[in-house]
């Protein structure tokens, strides 16, 4: 071997050694990762690289990470670094600089892009994670700095895009220039903070593409996006008022959203088979899809030739044009609204003009969004000469429009309806047609709503036997709840919350699924009957909750089921797929849940299956969610009522869902539900302090004070020793703060008063430790004693009593 063969070698072992050392998912001080030597690292689990790369078609180096995966199509660079600034050569170095900032150098040493902390530290150090997400960890392992914040043109799961409109604090997604070129390009991908909030893609600033209100579950105006996603996303508003999109493609382990060069968004996933990417949504499908492609107060239908037409009501600005298939001028009245005419007093004023409703639209934007129940949106609407538009969803509450209408689509599946303001004379002209569309809308909402129908007829009949006034089921604004004294009042109020869109199952159907309700395959009991579990003729397993025919209690319950969780949906509440009315008999039927309830593995006296910590935490942290959600973000305001180990159910990876609805409320408008709420957060609290110490409240602990578990947990609190409070079989040195913590947010729950303990919304984030180490200490708990003295503040409002041996707060009617 010569010298010139020594060195190579040399050289070559060298870069082994470095090799070696970056084998390591991490940079530290001391690294530094060289395009030269064509080096990269790998996150811990694999799935990212993080390193220097060429894009398409060009010979520019950038530092970036990209899935850790070889396929045909272009590598999927999620992130980039330097996208600004190009490396013209192979001289890059991607190192911590001397101010601990994660820096890319160029061959001069000159700070190409830097992750410019302000505050930064030595002895940092940086990492790519295994969800796509770099960060910059200080000494203590505090996140300086990551990636997920300063997103590129691909939104990852579980990385938050978000906007504060106080703020003005945003993340958003920006497209490359081209597929060769990742420097800032046109489109801009982001979170309108509003109520309800939308996601949007903007050109230069002016809309491009926009999603349609949030309705608590999916996007309003893009439906067949909920066939793809599911329950993929989630667009929540947090205590300071950012609205947070994000998405978790639970399905496929890898996917991610691209904002592409053109504007459009693509779900891309990787096909195990193909051993490639695949676009399994985009965002731009048909012309519709673009912002006002039919200008003001136009209306677009994909399936239409030509795809625009005016709203009923409304005629081509500039009719030349639009028939030649511009469609910018839009639309203009075709005649005047009477409403606010100087000869009108306001009552007449209001008789002259009518709504027209139009089925499943897409809502036009500039929505203004009020807290208001259906038939006051449309009262408010109406009697609000500036008010041209109204739309109700339960998802999304009352929203009005007073600006022009814009971005209207025709949906194929949706389900809001959009009522325009029209001068009657528009509405008489529209004659035939319009009784075409009653008709229609009276069919349909017969058709749809069979499954309510029969059982309203059912309850009638069940009611007129019964001839008792009850069935506290819904409440009114401003009362704290309201009973109705016949039972027209109880179905018409029922009918304001119309249930749409649940299969009918039939008996015989369920009957196979179950094997006729065969011993071997019941659950349990549940609250009005025994539960089995079935298997569709097409593989799906599903949990049947049968109502026993002589339970005459449990009809309301059943009702009250139906009418609640079939408009909830979120991954912490246990899905209805439907339901079964024949003759007598009266099922829910749910997705099935393998792991049945959290009673059963927290207070499993054989502790087979113990939970771990981490385990339990996320419970915990779910159930919170699930609760945020029917508190606040569903915006129907629901108070579940009987939250209790027994009603978390768990899937298969041991999530929690919220199940039994059957004492739940709505609650409507803006009445004492806030404080209401903070008496559910007892509730909440109890099994929390159950998850924690393994034990359950309605048993008693320590005899000679018949101490009830908060009871106990108030003592040991008070005895500095709430340390014993905890699950031995949890118990971890390192977990010791985190249980702790926990256990003091439980106790805030069930304090006494009402007014002190925090609502759910602050509960999530003490739990999150989102708010600073210093929690307040707990006052004294309620129901500490075997005696559970009425908690007088909360049985005023919602009329509750506690039975003597657990917390479950009971209807005083209708028993
Ligand atoms: C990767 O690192 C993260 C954060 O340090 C850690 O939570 C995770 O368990 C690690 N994953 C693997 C597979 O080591
Ligand atoms: C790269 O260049 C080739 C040849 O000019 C062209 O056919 C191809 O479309 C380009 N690819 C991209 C992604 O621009
Ligand atoms: C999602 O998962 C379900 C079952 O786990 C499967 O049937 C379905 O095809 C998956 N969807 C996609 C798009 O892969
Ligand atoms: C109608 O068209 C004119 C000219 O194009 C435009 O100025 C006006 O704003 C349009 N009106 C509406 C309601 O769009
Ligand atoms: C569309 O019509 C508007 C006026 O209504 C006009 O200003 C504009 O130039 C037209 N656009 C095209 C592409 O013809
Ligand atoms: C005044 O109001 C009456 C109905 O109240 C209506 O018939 C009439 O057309 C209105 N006059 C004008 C000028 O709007
Ligand atoms: C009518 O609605 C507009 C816009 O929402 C609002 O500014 C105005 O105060 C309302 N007027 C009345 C009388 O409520």
């Amino acid at each position: 071997m010569g010298p010139v063969g020594m060195i190579n070698f040399l050289s070559v072992l060298c870069c082994l050694c470095l090799n070696l050392v970056l084998a390591i998912d991490t940079i530290r001080s001391s690294q530094s990762i060289k395009d030269k030597d064509s080096d990269y690292i790998i996150s811990n689990g694999s799935t990212f690289k993080l390193g220097f790369f060429s894009p398409v078609n060009s010979t520019n180096r950038y530092v970036g990470i990209w899935y850790n995966k070889n396929s045909v199509s272009p590598a999927q660079w999620v992130w980039v670094a330097n996208r600004q600034k190009p490396l013209k050569d192979a001289s890059g170095v991607l190192t911590i600089f001397k101010d601990g900032n994660l820096v890319v150098l160029d061959g001069q040493k000159k700070i190409l892009w830097s992750s410019e902390v302000t505050n930064s530290v030595v002895n940092s150090k940086a990492q790519p994670l295994d969800s796509g997400n770099l960060v910059l960890q200080d000494t203590t392992g505090t996140i300086i700095w990551e990636s997920f914040q300063f997103p590129t043109n691909t939104m990852l799961p579980n990385m938050k895009i978000s906007s504060n409109a106080r703020t003005g604090k945003k993340v958003q997604c920006t497209s490359w220039k081209s597929p060769s070129d990742p420097s800032i390009g046109s489109f801009l991908g982001g979170a309108q903070p509003q109520h309800p909030p939308q996601a949007f893609v903007w050109k230069d600033g002016s809309p491009f593409w926009r999603s349609g209100p949030w309705s608590g579950r999916t996007f309003s105006g893009m439906q067949e996006m909920y066939h793809v996603f599911q329950n993929g996303f989630s667009f929540v508003e947090d205590q300071d008022g950012t609205f947070v999109l994000s998405f978790f493609y639970a399905n496929m382990s890898l996917s991610h959203i691209v904002l592409t060069t053109q504007g459009d968004m693509e779900l891309r996933y990787w096909d195990n088979e193909k051993e490639d990417w695949k676009v399994l949504w985009k965002a731009l499908k048909s012309e519709c899809h673009f912002y006002g492609m039919c200008g003001e107060f136009g209306s677009c239908n994909s399936r239409n030739s030509p795809i625009c037409s005016c709203l009923r009501g409304f005629k081509p600005n500039d009719t030349k044009e639009w028939n030649r298939g511009n469609w910018t001028s839009g639309c203009v009245r075709r005649t005047p609204l009477q409403c606010g005419r100087v000869n009108s007093t306001g009552s007449e004023a209001s008789k002259m003009d009518g709504f027209l409703k139009l089925k499943m639209m897409k809502v036009p934007d500039f929505a203004e969004w009020s807290a208001t129940l259906d038939d006051d949106c449309r009262q408010q609407c109406l009697q609000n000469c500036s008010c041209i538009a109204y739309a109700y969803d339960i998802g999304m509450g009352c929203m009005s429009w007073t600006r022009n209408l814009i971005d209207t689509n025709q949906l194929s599946s949706s389900r809001v309806d959009l009522y325009i303001r029209l001068a009657y004379l528009e509405l008489d002209t529209e004659g035939d047609s319009k009784k075409i569309v009653t008709i229609t809308v009276v069919i349909g909402t017969v058709f749809i709503s069979i499954c309510t129908f029969v059982l309203w007829r059912w309850i009638a009949r069940h009611k007129a036997r019964k001839k008792k006034a009850k069935g506290i089921l819904l409440l009114k604004r401003g009362e704290a709840h309201k009973t109705f004294p016949n039972e027209n009042m109880l179905v018409e109020n029922l009918n304001q919350v119309k249930v749409q869109e649940l299969p009918l199952f039939n008996f015989e159907k369920l009957a196979s699924a179950t094997n006729n309700f065969h011993q071997s395959n019941k659950l349990g009991q549940g609250g009005f009957g025994p539960v089995y579990r079935g298997i569709l003729s097409n593989g799906q397993e599903i949990a049947v909750k049968r109502l026993s025919k002589t339970s005459g209690q449990g009809l309301e319950e059943f009702m009250n089921e139906v009418v609640v969780i079939s408009r909830l949906q979120h991954r912490n509440l246990v899905r209805l797929h439907g339901c079964c009315v024949e003759g007598e008999e009266r099922m829910l039927i749910y997705e099935y849940m393998p792991n049945k309830s959290l009673d059963a593995f927290l207070f499993d006296p054989q502790k087979e299956n113990p939970l771990d910590w981490r385990k339990r935490f996320n419970i915990i942290e779910g159930i919170g969610r699930g609760l945020l959600y029917l508190h606040r973000d569903s915006r129907l305001r629901i108070i579940h009522r009987d939250l209790k180990a027994s009603n978390i159910l768990l899937d298969k990876e041991l999530h929690p869902k919220i199940s039994d609805f059957g004492t739940a409320r709505i609650f409507r408008g803006n009445e004492d539900q806030a404080n209401t709420r903070r008496v559910v957060g007892t509730y909440f609290g109890v099994v929390l302090l159950e998850i924690v110490s393994g034990r359950k409240n309605t048993s008693f602990y320590n005899d000679e004070q018949s101490l009830s578990l908060l009871g106990l947990a108030w003592k040991l609190w008070n005895a500095d020793n709430i340390v014993t409070l905890i699950d031995p079989m949890i118990y971890e040195p390192c977990f010791e703060m985190e249980i702790l913590r926990c256990i003091q947010v439980g106790l805030l729950c069930v304090q006494e008063f009402a007014k002190d303990r925090p609502p759910v919304s602050v509960v999530v984030s003490m739990l999150k430790s989102e708010i600073a180490n210093n929690l307040p200490p707990p006052k004294k708990s309620a129901f500490t004693k075997r005696s559970i003295g009425l908690d007088t503040e909360s049985s005023q409002l919602i009329q509750s009593k506690c039975s003597a041996n657990n917390v479950t707060i009971t209807m005083v009617q209708g028993r």
